[in-house]
């Protein structure tokens, strides 16, 4: 039997049309653009507004957007993952909402939440699923409206955090293209220094909790950020010693868009030339699970077939990562 590995063959991208700048912060909380800018490389981030619409309408827009552009009859896709860490509501899955607005009518769906890293560990299921030639179509969506459990009081947070999504789709390849590698680990001690304490099951909300305002996310940025620079760089440092790959052989590094000086940490550990490193923070901020799909959305046009991409993220639990794939096909 012929080999295959799981490619991406389409991406699409949507943020809502919203913008909450530096300036408009500035008369929100004690902050300031020079601030923002020197600490994080964020200007801007987008929000969500409206009644009503959560994570799924942003994974449908972006699904829908991949659809129209790659002309892909919905009802060929077999599974749908959307991988968030702020779900529509409980027990009601985004994703198989999002599969049925898309059309995917022949597929099923199931969301998957491991924070910041949500779409990274997304990107082993998809590969599995389909090199296991069970299923030949496998829609990965990162997407997630982080303005639902932010406390716009809170400048350790609301600077970061923005809402956005991404989606890909996943076939096989029988060129060598597609998912090469992969290094994905969990570390659950972390998960004291950024957390949303009451909301879920261990802590539901109360009156108290809803006054102190804990169901908001809550960081230690010192400790995420030492964290996530050295858990980063160390995995993607893995991901290229072990398959052979230097500054000359990675096209690109694809990073979850957290804090602009975590980016450049890892590219620097790696030597990488930071003309092959891809940034959108300034215009988004933090998107969680959107980071790394909608990099590939807005870079679609700079990739060519064969290209080298080492993809990484760090997010609360903690889980990190990275995963090595060869681009597969020219815009
Ligand atoms: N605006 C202006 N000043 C601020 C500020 C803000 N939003 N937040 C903190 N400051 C001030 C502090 O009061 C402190 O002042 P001082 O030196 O006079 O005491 C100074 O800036 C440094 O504060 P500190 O909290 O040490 O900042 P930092 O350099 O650690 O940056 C983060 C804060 C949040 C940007 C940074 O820690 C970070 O990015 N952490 C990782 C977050 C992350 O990636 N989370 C998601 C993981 S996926």
């Amino acid at each position: 039997m012929t080999n295959i590995s799981a490619a991406i063959t389409a991406v699409g991208g949507y943020v809502p049309d919203y913008i909450l700048t530096n300036q408009i912060l500035e008369t929100m909380v004690d902050t300031n653009d020079d601030w923002i800018t020197s600490r994080t490389g964020i200007k801007e981030r987008r929000i969500l507004k409206g009644v009503n619409k959560g994570t799924s309408f942003m994974a449908i827009q972006a699904a829908k957007r991949l659809i129209k552009k790659n002309n892909i009859d919905p009802k060929t896709i077999d599974l749908v993952v959307v991988a968030t860490a702020t779900p529509d509501m409980k027990a009601a899955s985004t994703s198989a909402y999002t599969a049925s607005e898309i059309g995917a009518i022949n597929a099923f769906a199931f969301d998957i939440d491991a924070a910041c890293s949500s779409f990274l560990f997304g990107m082993s299921i998809a590969a599995r699923y389909i090199e296991s030639r069970i299923y030949k179509k496998v829609l990965l969506i990162g997407a997630d409206k982080n303005s639902s459990m932010i406390n716009y009081d809170d400048r350790a947070t609301c600077i970061i955090f923005g809402d956005g999504a991404g989606a890909v789709l996943f076939e096989a390849n029988k060129e060598g293209l597609g998912i090469q590698d992969e290094y994905l680990r969990s570390d659950g001690t972390g998960r004291e220094f950024l957390r949303g304490t009451h909301g879920g099951s261990s802590n539901p909300i109360t009156i108290e909790s809803l006054n102190e305002k804990t169901h908001f996310i809550y960081q230690d940025g010192k400790t995420v950020f030492k964290n996530a620079v050295f858990n980063m760089a160390n995995a993607t440092e893995k991901i290229l010693d072990r398959n052979n790959l230097d500054n000359d052989k990675v096209d690109w590094l694809v990073a979850h868009q957290a804090n602009k000086r975590i980016v450049d940490a890892t590219a620097n550990r790696i030597n990488l030339d930071h003309k092959k490193v891809l940034m959108n923070i300034e215009k988004y901020g933090n998107t969680t699970s959107g980071t790394l799909p909608l990099l590939l959305s807005d870079y679609e046009s700079k990739f060519k077939k064969g290209d080298n991409l080492i993809f990484a993220a760090f997010g609360g639990g903690f889980n990190w990562g990275s995963v090595y794939l060869k681009w597969a096909y020219n815009s």
